[in-house]
């Protein structure tokens, strides 16, 4: 394993706040891979950005009257808080409009020009003589040519999910006058110079998820399109060329930079060389499946196109869609579930262990099911886990006084647990390390499941022999599990720590502390309490229509 890791997860727009599909495909597997490596004594960092550009950020900030900038800032602060309460713990959250960011794309823009990679082209663009403004994007709604729906805008219509030719009746969205065309510059990016370079670097990454790479060397055999990277309009990284004056590049272009000028900026400002540690590092960017396109053809080109000085990502795990009771999310009709009201309901780890088993390591669809949740806390989260936790402790309090017995010569029972244990490590380790973070969830639970009827087998409460080995491991694995769930649900796992009398953070042991027989004879146990409420039936239905859809 590379001691050195850099983490990243696609960076939320800057435009709305945190729903439940956002944490599933990016930025609770992001977590949980970072607390792996952190725990493996990888030197791991995991940094994150609001993505402040665009014309959609641009537009509602002019509907609710505010500066692009204070309203990029509401979300950047709002976004961070609610991250924090479901545990993601980025070791660095900044913006895509920083000073340092900006300083980066325009540095990055000046090598590719250099390099030859940039030319400009004169294209024809709405214009709204009205507002004098070019209308890229957002800022055109008129009919879809393909299904004829209504008030749709030209870079996407909404209701059959095409990116129209050209929009029917098109209106300018902020004072509804019809625009005019007229021509304008931009800038585009030669990706077509990359389309072989890439398609090796594809090959070469044994990491890269099999079926995504085959999708996009499809793509680079069907012939890649240049890049048109720059708007006419007033919020985004300028241009640095007198030619381009009041010409801002597109947000794809600036926002995946990101990545890299905020763990430079982050690192230098510990102190340590930031550009030495990105290449020396292995690089993750973690995303879901609608954002393949630019992670693994327009990022690797523009890498490429600076000479690798940046290297380029080693993993790019990719996930499918949350949909919501089998049904799509979308913020326009209101079916999603933002992370902060389901906070208010639930505490994190219960949606972070939902969220986790649920999700495969693939591109393949999850689905969110209000009781598949009930079902998977109540009878795997508490029925298991919880229960063989309080069940060791309390028993273990109850008829030791809470203190770790001596223990006698193994059966064979004692040692197929003892052997559980010291396997552990290896047995989750692996499945982490292949970003298959449902199996080692799942793992973990088989672990507590084994441990469950090894407890029930030994019938310790009939105080025959073996009782005092069978008290000894359960306490151990007890400990075990604690260390192994700190990944996926970190404050469980520091609370079960906090009952068996152990001192420290979880966070400062290292991943293969689970493999050992951590709890000596004579240890005395801390107090013991049910770690989980179970999920009520009434409260389901409660919440499904409160915070489901308003049809
Ligand atoms: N904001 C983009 C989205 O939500 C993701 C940007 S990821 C980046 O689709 F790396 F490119 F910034
Ligand atoms: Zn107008």
């Amino acid at each position: 394993m590379n001691k050195k890791a850099i983490i990243t997860s696609a960076l939320p727009y800057a435009n709305g706040e945190i729903h439940l599909g956002h944490v599933a495909s990016t930025y609770l597997p992001a977590d949980v891979t970072t607390r792996f490596l952190k725990l493996n004594g990888v030197e791991a960092y995991y940094v994150c950005a609001t993505d402040d550009y665009g014309t959609p950020i641009l537009l509602q900030s002019e509907k609710e009257g505010k500066t692009p900038a204070e309203y990029v800032a509401h979300w950047n602060k709002r976004d961070y808080e609610d991250f924090t309460a479901l545990n993601i713990g980025f070791d660095y959250f900044y913006k895509t409009s920083s000073s340092e960011n900006i300083a980066f794309v325009q540095d990055v823009f000046q090598k590719l020009n250099d390099a030859g990679h940039i030319y400009e082209k004169e294209i024809i663009q709405f214009y709204c003589n009205n507002d004098k403004k070019f209308l890229p994007d957002r800022y055109v709604k008129g009919t879809c040519p393909d299904c004829k729906a209504e008030d749709q805008y030209s870079d996407l219509c909404e209701s059959c999910g095409r990116v129209p030719e050209e929009i029917i009746n098109p209106k300018c969205s902020i004072c509804g006058q019809p625009p005019t065309k007229e021509k304008t510059k931009h800038y585009f990016f030669k990706l077509k110079n990359f389309g072989d370079s890439i398609f090796k670097w594809l090959d070469e990454n044994e990491h890269l998820q099999k079926d995504v790479k085959k999708y996009v060397q499809n793509w680079i055999k069907s012939g890649l399109i240049d890049w048109d990277i720059t708007r006419d309009i007033s919020w985004g990284v300028p241009v640095p060329l007198d030619a381009a004056e009041g010409k801002v590049f597109y947000g794809w272009f600036d926002n995946h930079l990101a990545y890299i000028s905020t763990a430079i900026k982050f690192l230098n400002d510990k102190g340590i060389d930031g550009k030495e540690f990105w290449n020396s590092a292995d690089i993750y960017h973690f995303i879901g499946k609608d954002i393949v396109y630019h992670h693994f053809l327009f990022l690797p080109a523009m890498r490429l196109g600076i000479n690798s000085e940046y290297k380029l990502p080693d993993y790019i795990p990719t996930r499918g869609h949350l949909t919501l009771q089998a049904k799509k999310i979308s913020k326009s009709r209101n079916w999603y579930i933002g992370l902060k009201d389901f906070l208010k309901n639930y505490r994190a780890d219960y949606l972070r262990y939902y969220l986790i088993s649920i999700n495969p390591y693939s591109q393949d669809d999850l689905n969110f099911d209000w009781n598949d949740f009930a079902t998977r806390i109540n009878s795997e989260l508490i029925g298991n886990l919880g229960n063989f936790v309080n069940r060791a402790l309390g028993f273990t309090k109850k008829t030791f006084d809470g203190i770790v017995p001596e223990t006698e010569s193994f059966d064979e029972k004692d040692t197929e647990a003892e052997q559980k244990i010291k396997s552990l490590a290896t047995d989750v380790g692996l499945l982490l390390e292949q970003n298959h973070l449902d199996r080692a969830l799942k793992k973990v639970m088989e672990f507590s499941s084994f441990f469950n009827q090894y407890f029930q087998h030994k019938e310790p409460w009939k105080k025959g022999p073996g009782t005092a080995n069978c008290v000894f491991l359960s306490v151990n694995a007890a400990r075990s599990m604690a260390i192994a769930l700190f990944s996926f649900l970190p404050e469980s796992a520091q609370k079960i720590w906090e009952q068996l009398g152990l001192s420290g953070k979880i966070d400062e042991l290292t991943w293969s502390d689970m493999s050992e027989l951590g709890i000596p004879s004579g240890h005395v146990l801390g107090n013991a309490s049910p770690l989980f409420a179970k999920v009520e039936a009434s409260d389901i239905e409660i919440l499904k229509k409160q915070l489901g859809p308003s049809e």
